[in-house]
């Protein structure tokens, strides 16, 4: 099992509302997003930890198809929701410089604006997972 922290949680009230069936279907300069299939590594799992204010962690498991996430969070202010949940593409560093996780995992250069419509997700950002499965309100989040 690999351990990182590469999920960050930001606060977006502004945006939540117009995600959903009526956001824009958009895909990436490079096209839809590819469904991995028969995926080699099966069962891997990558753990992000929150030890903070917010606790909890967020799991990603690699399925026969795509990657099967698991968040389990609490302490999210309640009056800071809906939250937006993405992977970046560089871990959390020792000196919690939230900025050096660098932009988010883009491989198909989508952005995430406008929000994507996440009953398309192969035209989401990979990394957005918040696109694709839904903002959290918080405080509590359990999600499969
Ligand atoms: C991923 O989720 C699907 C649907 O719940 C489940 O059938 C499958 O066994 C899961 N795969 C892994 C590797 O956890
Ligand atoms: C955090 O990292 C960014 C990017 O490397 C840097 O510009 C900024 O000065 C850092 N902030 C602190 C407080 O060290």
């Amino acid at each position: 099992m690999h351990v990182f922290s590469i999920i960050a949680l930001l606060g977006a009230a502004t945006l939540g509302a117009t995600q959903g069936s009526n956001a824009t279907t958009v895909t990436g300069k490079l096209g839809d997003a590819k469904p991995v299939r028969n995926n080699p590594v099966i069962g891997e799992t990558w753990v992000a930890t929150f030890d903070s204010t917010v606790k909890g962690r967020v799991t990603a498991v690699a399925a026969t198809v795509g990657i099967n996430y698991t968040i389990d969070v609490q302490g999210l202010a309640v009056d800071k929701g809906p939250y937006k949940y993405h992977i970046h593409l560089h871990p959390v560093p020792e000196s919690g410089n939230c900025t050096e996780t660098g932009g988010h995992l883009d491989s198909y250069e989508r952005g995430d604006t406008p929000p994507c419509d996440s009953s398309k997700p192969q035209t989401c950002e990979v990394g957005d997972l918040s696109g694709k499965y839904g903002t959290v309100p918080g405080p509590v989040v359990m999600k499969e």
